[in-house]
């Protein structure tokens, strides 16, 4: 992965780049990379604050073989494979809140987008769209975001070459997609959940038609959350915002 790296100073959206680039026929493993975005995406269209120079905002092409309910397993070995990075350039310790973001004493530092776009039952490709902060002071944030957002360099105190993290964790990322296609998902399911903060806690999932409130029990092998209720009910829950209590 990473061999084919697309740089920009400043973009709308790296996403948008790189859906572009998959539509002219770019290999797998291309990467697009910004300074800044000035129309980010988060999940759910959230925006995503992406100012110059202090985070990385990527977008990972990738053509696997592979059926389309499989598109969000990417998404879990993504989290996986920055976890282990930020691990080793930073020796914090990371922990994934379902279904994607990474949080550190509670606050998320890094969120994931995964699109996909697919063809007869098959997928054409994947763009998975990371969003890591570094290097922002706490008033580099909206002041929405200053309770529950953080940065690489708020909770460590250090500051970190961004070159440097994306290189390991495109390493990581590569080593753990490779494994996947010979081995299946299982070992990462298992990697992602020795990861995952609400396996095994009460939480509440905040969901479109309501709010469910249980034990998370752990993923599916397609990345659906399974909660079970205090009737011991288990709900497979695809979209929700996750809290946990207290
Ligand atoms: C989320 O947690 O809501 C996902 C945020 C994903 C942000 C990244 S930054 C690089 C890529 N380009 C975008 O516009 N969004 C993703």
């Amino acid at each position: 992965l990473g061999r084919f790296i697309h740089f920009e100073e400043s973009v709308d959206s790296t996403q948008k780049i790189a859906h572009k680039l998959a539509y002219d026929g770019m290999k797998e493993g291309t990467i697009v990379v910004a300074e800044e975005q000035i129309s980010g995406r988060g999940r759910l269209d959230r925006k995503w604050h992406s100012p110059k120079y202090t985070g990385i905002w990527m977008s990972v092409l990738l053509r696997p073989n592979l059926p389309p309910p499989k598109a969000p397993q990417l998404t879990l070995i993504a989290a996986v494979a920055i976890v282990q990075a930020i691990e080793e350039v930073t020796r914090l310790q990371p922990n994934i809140k379902w279904p994607n973001d990474i949080l550190l004493n509670g606050k998320k530092i890094v969120g994931i987008l995964t699109e996909m776009q697919a063809e007869a039952d098959k997928i054409n490709s994947v763009i998975i769209g990371i969003g890591i902060n570094v290097n922002q002071q706490l008033e580099h944030f909206p002041e929405e975001l200053q309770t529950i957002a953080s940065s690489l360099l708020i909770e460590s105190g250090k500051t970190y070459t961004r070159a440097k993290l994306i290189q390991v964790i495109l390493a990581k990322l590569e080593k753990l997609y490779d494994q996947y296609l010979q081995h299946g998902f299982l070992p990462i399911k298992l990697l992602w959940e020795s990861y995952a903060l609400s396996i095994g806690k009460q939480i509440v999932a905040r969901t479109i038609t309501g709010s469910i409130k249980g034990v998370a029990k752990g993923i599916t092998d397609d990345g659906v959350l399974m909660l079970e209720d205090k009737d011991g009910k288990t709900h497979y829950i695809h979209s929700a915002d996750i809290e946990m209590e207290k």
